[in-house]
């Protein structure tokens, strides 16, 4: 069957993770992705936070799956004409390093769209025009300057970075529609053009509600955040859903780490869910009875049904509320996470073979598409494919090859 992405040639010059994440959702959707290494080591990933020595570590084999590898030095002279002559052939470049690295070595904007008209010249960076465009980045500088450390915690506690990596993979994703509308586009104008994400632009838009609750805030206090004093800003607030309908993670049985269900409690379950709890006696009461008599004691209201669900694991409590319909979902561990058979089945937690490391697990493509399935490949190892590739596109011959080879271009 066809891909959605079929004919489209995608150079990735990405490393560690808000690059490598996009291109990787490229591949699978069926660009042919070829990322551009340098040589002898590569993207510094391959071996960052290795679990097996001198082999490819799961940071980059969860990160670059479906792509062909190509070393290629290109702060060489011939490295950067080859460079060169791969994008006239391609339709998106795709970057993440740090201010001005590309720039440094000849391949800016203005002369990309000269060379290469119809080029998507995407890009990754930090941070948006401004006082801050020429600083490096990552995750959690992102998380800081975007707005979610601030607004995740507790209100007692410090600013804290989330497991969700929202500034690179968020950025990724951002970058991903971005590209494909470029695409989309390029096909009525026939031109490529420049197309810039900023991680902390991905983070703000992320906390987007946040600053919904900061306007608020200053009308006065938010009635469904937990905290008792507000000051100028959005506060930390737990577990707080964020949104219109009250959630708290509540604690289950048998009381492990992740012994905890979250759940919601929308106005219309209220009653179902107080019988569902062996608590009938309290319909019709005022105090119970309507959301905004709740709202000023949700601890309370969240004790209550706390009080059932820990008599339940957080599996039985979820069966159980998912039949009276009340919105939950069990807090699941990474363990919970590799082992659960409808991620398997749908493919969202895979089993892929490296020919170093053997068997390993990934994260498969949450992008569904009924024309354009996705069947999760192995990373590439270092250089795989440069002969491959340089045949195949540029056409190099035997003897350009071992030259290539000889200076250590490639
Ligand atoms: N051949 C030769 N050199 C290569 C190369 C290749 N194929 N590919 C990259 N390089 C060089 C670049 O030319 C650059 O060299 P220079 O700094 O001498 O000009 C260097 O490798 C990469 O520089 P940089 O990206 O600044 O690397 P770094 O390790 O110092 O910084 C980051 C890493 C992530 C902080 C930085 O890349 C950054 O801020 N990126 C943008 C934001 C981002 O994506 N951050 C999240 C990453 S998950």
């Amino acid at each position: 069957m066809s891909k959605a992405l079929e004919g489209i040639r995608v150079v990735d010059m990405t490393h560690v993770q808000a690059g490598p994440v996009c291109t990787q959702m490229l591949a699978w959707l069926g660009a042919d992705v070829i990322k551009v290494e340098p040589p002898g080591r590569g993207d510094v990933t391959r071996s960052q936070l290795r679990d097996i020595p001198d082999v490819d570590s799961l940071y980059f084999t969860m990160l670059n799956a479906n792509k062909r590898s190509l070393t290629l030095d290109i702060k060489s002279e011939p490295g950067r004409e080859i460079l060169w002559q791969l994008l006239r052939r391609s339709d998106v470049l795709v970057e993440n390093f740090g201010p001005g690295a590309l720039d440094r070595q000849g391949f800016t904007w203005e002369r990309l769209s000269e060379e290469a008209p119809r080029l998507i010249y995407a890009s990754i960076k930090g941070f948006g025009p401004g006082e801050y465009e020429n600083a490096k980045a990552y995750e959690t500088i992102a998380q800081a300057m975007g707005g979610a450390m601030s607004t995740t915690g507790y209100e007692d506690g410090p600013p804290t970075s989330t497991g969700a990596q929202i500034g690179d993979s968020g950025s990724a994703v951002h970058l991903l529609a971005a590209i494909l509308a470029a695409l989309i586009q390029r096909q009525r104008t026939g031109r490529g053009q420049l197309v810039q994400v900023a991680m902390q632009h991905s983070v703000l838009n992320l906390c987007r509600v946040k600053l919904r609750d900061h306007q608020r805030l200053q009308r006065g206090p938010l009635a469904e955040y937990p905290n008792k004093e507000f000051g100028h800003s959005v506060p930390r607030s737990g577990n707080a859903s964020g949104g219109g309908q009250p959630g708290w993670a509540l604690r289950c049985h048998p009381g492990g780490a992740n012994d905890f269900i979250y759940v919601i409690i929308q106005p219309h379950i209220w009653h179902r869910l107080l019988q569902k709890i062996g608590r009938e006696d309290l319909i019709g009461d005022p105090r119970w009875e309507t959301p905004e008599a709740r709202i000023g004691h949700l601890d309370e209201v969240f004790a209550l049904v706390e009080s059932w669900t820990m008599q339940h694991s957080k599996w039985e409590a979820f069966r159980e509320l998912n039949e009276i319909d009340v919105p939950c979902g069990p807090v699941l561990d990474t363990m919970d996470l590799v082992q659960d058979d409808s991620l398997r089945q749908s493919g969202m937690v895979v089993e892929v073979d490296h020919p170093e490391r053997g068997p390993y697990v990934t994260v498969g493509c949450p992008l569904r598409l009924s024309d354009s399935p996705v069947e999760i490949q192995r990373a590439p190892l270092l250089g795989e494919h440069s002969e491959e590739v340089l045949r195949e596109v540029l056409g190099l011959e035997d003897g350009e090859l071992a030259k290539l080879q000889g200076q250590r271009v490639i």
